[in-house]
């Protein structure tokens, strides 16, 4: 069976000296852990979070990714340069991304494709806004999102990784309940096996709110194969029970 797989999202949070006390403590409670865990922090502390989950069983993840390859970029992260320090991961149009710096569906499916080609696994994060969810449009939003993936990753679309985050339950400690959350992870399932034979084998994250008390009920959910978590990631006790609760 598929392991579940836990990722943090710091955000644009941490320094040198909170990311070894947090790194440490998650290091020192993973022993027993079922699930894949990893940590997606600020470019500036790639190299020191790759050292510091060494032996761990944590992999690292960035945040974002260029669209572009290299060149005249000012600014920008390659995928190449996110590999050559051992990232396993980073998210892709996460909301934040999308709201704050105008990325688009086009947009994120190019970075997940760059990504893909360096051998990084996208996160593609896709979620629908409150006034989408009240207008009857959840549905149609995130499967356009996804759309948009596929359509440009084709057949390696079974290696990205997808992570459903309502933009309503981000940050603000409201949760979907599980099965609000299964509901829409099934139509992603459904989308995903309509453009791949290996469709069951993709993981589809939650995030949004998740916490120590609901991580458990969300989890066991059918088509939840896991997390991401900002806020409660910064939180040793939380992201520990969190994992514990992941399979
Ligand atoms: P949150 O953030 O857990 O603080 O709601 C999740 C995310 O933005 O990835």
């Amino acid at each position: 069976m598929k392991k579940q797989l836990i990722a943090g999202n710091w955000k644009m949070n941490g320094s040198l000296v909170t990311n070894e006390a947090l790194v440490n403590a998650l290091a020192a409670g993973v022993g027993s852990a079922q699930c894949q865990i990893a940590v997606c922090v600020p470019s500036p502390y790639l190299a020191q979070v790759r050292g510091l989950v060494s032996g761990t069983g944590i992999d690292v993840g960035a945040q974002d990714v260029s669209v572009h390859e290299s060149g005249a970029y000012t600014g920008e992260v390659s995928a190449g340069m996110l590999r050559d320090f051992g990232v396993r991961y980073c998210l892709v149009g996460h909301s934040e991304r999308r709201q704050y710096h105008g990325e688009t569906d086009a947009v994120v499916a190019d970075k997940a494709q760059r990504a893909l080609a360096a051998g990084v696994t996208p996160i593609v994060c896709v979620g629908e806004t409150l006034a989408e969810r009240e207008t009857g449009r959840t549905e149609e939003v995130v499967k356009r999102q996804l759309a948009a993936v596929v359509h440009t990753n084709g057949h390696c679309i079974s290696e990205i990784v997808v992570a459903y985050e309502p933009v309503w339950a981000i940050g603000t400690g409201k949760t979907a309940s599980p099965e609000e959350a299964q509901q829409v992870h099934a139509v992603l399932r459904a989308q995903l096996r309509a453009a791949t034979p290996k469709a069951d084998r993709v993981l589809i994250l939650y995030g949004g709110s998740m916490n120590a008390a609901n991580a458990a009920q969300l989890l066991s959910q059918p088509d939840i194969d896991g997390g991401l978590v900002g806020g409660a990631s910064l939180k040793p006790a939380d992201f520990l029970s969190i994992i514990a609760a992941a399979h």
